[in-house]
């Protein structure tokens, strides 16, 4: 598969569909006979080529996040030192994505152990949260879109926890030192660019409820901050700054867990349960990451509560079922058969997934390759399989099965991937679920809090009566799948989630971080970009630029570009896919290790976003 021929062919196809989307011509490189006439990939509004370098790289969906990650990997510092700057920076320059009042995952690679490490940084359920919180007080379920909104929908935040854990375990700096680059950005402030401006602009009417959070967003007119704008958050660098001086006690335990509880508690619009007790509880849990091999690579992925990474490692295991001979990217019988896995594997992902610690998710079963086999042979690449696809019934399934339910889940959230010189490899999505998550801010702190718990199913059962998985359960549990010590602490159920930071090695040896945000769309768009660069052979860029086709076990999704080819929407409806148009899905960003040892960076131009090295 990985001739120039297959490539060229694809690039082909690749750039007439995607070209036109992203109005970029298509350049054709007649002077090289070697390359076969081949077409230059590379388009797009954002980078038009990977970013190779020899040391480090870091890509980021924030040009100041990747400048400061570049920063503290000049100054001596690693991966995990550049991804804590990285984080600290994007909390301030992408306040509606993710930040100190959200939660995340991380996935690492350790050069000195040559371990790989999964990090749930996810939010935690409050003590009392229970499913009847999403119900108003005649007992009907509150619209999803008056769910996400107020202190009822804030889970325990995760996001800074997970850095003094990572720094401390893996990093060679200090905490204070990593926070600098933020601090100063927060303190002199940036110039609002436009992703930042157009979403303030789609949510400001949901802010404004909140005097707080739209004090923070303000012009001094009181009106909305626009692109180009000076955005100064003297508040929020004066928290890093009491986070640098006291570490993560004053947020879990101190001064900023009480503002934190009393913003949920005193909540206007809807106030949530999150005690002083729920925050100091709080723990990041390091667990088995879910490991598949496909091909000569080991791909690994962050397991539940994230439905991530065994997602992925399904779809992986049936495409190698079914067999990858006469894949051709852009082909009708290859998208055929990459909707129809994505569909199968969804089937699962939806009736099974969700916190392990709560309740029994075969994984093993499903990530078995006789599982594998028995399901694809269900598979097709001339026709659909009729969505909603039923669930399989994998070794270790519990009867009767728990009931399915896909969330609704939003277009926020944030990747991004570090590598440095000794090959340590970071890989995290980071998010407060919803822009803007719930649209509470800390008063005086400068940040947000997300609106996890509307990731939990809305209710315990679903339309039939049926226990639903992800259901949100009261109480606390032991964390049953947490390694070391964790293992014994009583936590909060975890709300599940898409979130697919992965890493891959191939032959044992570092290759590829990679991961994107983008809801439950996630896995697949991780799945497309995979492919494009594991199978497909595009240079990093293009494999992340190419135009996406999703499925979720519902009504099929292409990328516009490919939507708007007629004659592929046409051919995939006599197939039975009546396709529909995703615009732009995922934000990927991904940094590969080349075989000569220089390293591809390359960052997503459907956000504004940056690859740089050194
Ligand atoms: O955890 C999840 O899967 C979602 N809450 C993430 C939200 C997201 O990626 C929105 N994306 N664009």
């Amino acid at each position: 598969m990985k001739t120039l021929t297959t490539r060229t062919l694809a690039s082909l196809v690749l750039c007439s569909l995607a070209a036109t989307c992203f109005g970029n011509p298509i350049i054709v490189n007649e002077s090289d006979p070697e390359v076969d006439k081949e077409v230059d990939t590379r388009f797009g509004p954002g980078a038009d080529a990977s970013y190779f370098a020899r040391n480090g790289m870091v890509t980021s969906s924030s040009n100041q996040a990747t400048f400061a990650g570049l920063e503290i990997l000049r100054a001596g510092g690693n991966a995990f030192d550049a991804a804590a700057a990285v984080q600290m920076v994007l909390c301030v320059t992408e306040p509606y994505a993710s930040g100190l009042g959200g939660g995340l995952f991380a996935m690492g690679y350790d050069a000195d152990t040559g371990k790989i490490f999964a990090l749930d940084a996810r939010e935690e359920s409050p003590k009392a949260f229970h499913a009847g919180r999403f119900q108003d007080d005649d007992g009907k379920l509150i619209r999803f879109r008056d769910r996400i909104t107020g202190g009822n929908a804030v889970g325990v935040p995760g996001t800074l926890a997970a850095f003094i854990k990572l720094q401390a375990e893996h990093g060679t700096m200090s905490l204070a030192e990593v926070c600098q680059p933020a601090i100063r950005i927060a303190r002199d402030g940036f110039r609002v660019p436009e992703t930042f401006a157009a979403n303030l602009e789609h949510h400001w009417d949901r802010l404004s409820q909140f005097p707080e959070s739209k004090r923070l967003f303000s012009r001094p007119d009181g009106s909305q901050l626009q692109a180009g704008d000076l955005h100064q958050n003297p508040e929020l660098a004066d928290t890093l700054a009491l986070i640098a001086e006291k570490g993560a006690a004053v947020f879990y335990h101190g001064e900023i867990a009480h503002d934190i509880v009393k913003a949920v508690q005193t909540d206007p619009i809807r106030p949530g349960v999150i005690t002083l007790e729920d925050m100091a509880r709080y723990r990041p849990v390091e667990r088995a990451p879910v490991e598949v091999t496909f091909e000569d690579y080991s791909v690994y992925g962050m397991p539940m509560p994230s439905s991530g990474g065994a997602t992925l490692g399904l779809m992986l295991n049936l495409l190698q079922a079914h067999g990858l001979q006469d894949l051709q990217w852009g082909n009708v019988a290859t998208f055929s058969l990459l909707l129809n896995i994505q569909n199968l594997a969804f089937a699962d992902r939806n009736h099974y997934m969700a916190d392990a610690d709560f309740v029994d998710v075969p994984v093993t079963g499903l990530l078995a390759p006789s599982y594998a086999a028995e399901r694809a042979q269900l598979l097709d690449t001339e026709k659909a399989i009729p969505t909603p696809i039923k669930p399989g019934v994998p070794v270790g399934a519990v009867s009767p099965p728990l009931a399915h339910n896909l969330q609704h889940e939003s277009k926020s959230t944030t990747h991004f991937s570090v590598v440095d010189r000794e090959r340590n490899m970071v890989s995290i999505t980071s998010t407060l679920e919803q822009h803007f998550g719930s649209g509470v801010a800390v008063p005086g702190r400068g940040f947000l809090l997300n609106n996890q718990l509307t990731d939990f199913n809305s209710s315990l059962h679903d339309k039939d009566g049926q226990l639903a998985a992800n259901r949100p359960t009261p109480g606390l549990l032991p964390r049953r799948t947490a390694l070391g010590s964790a293992a014994n602490q009583l936590g909060g159920k975890r709300p599940r989630s898409s979130m697919s930071p992965t890493i891959v090695l191939k032959e044992g040896e570092p290759y590829l971080v990679i991961g994107s945000p983008g809801g439950s769309r996630i896995i697949g768009v991780v799945f497309n970009a995979l492919l494009n660069a594991l199978i497909f052979d595009f240079d990093l860029q293009a494999a992340i630029n190419a135009p996406r086709i999703i499925g979720r076990n519902g009504r099929p999704e292409m990328e516009s570009p490919l939507y708007r080819n007629q004659a592929l929407r046409t051919a995939l409806k006599e197939r039975g896919f009546k396709m529909v148009d995703a615009q732009a899905a995922g934000a990927v960003q991904a940094i590969r290790v080349n075989a000569d040892g220089w390293l591809e960076g390359a960052a997503d131009p459907r956000r504004e976003g940056l690859a740089l090295g050194y």
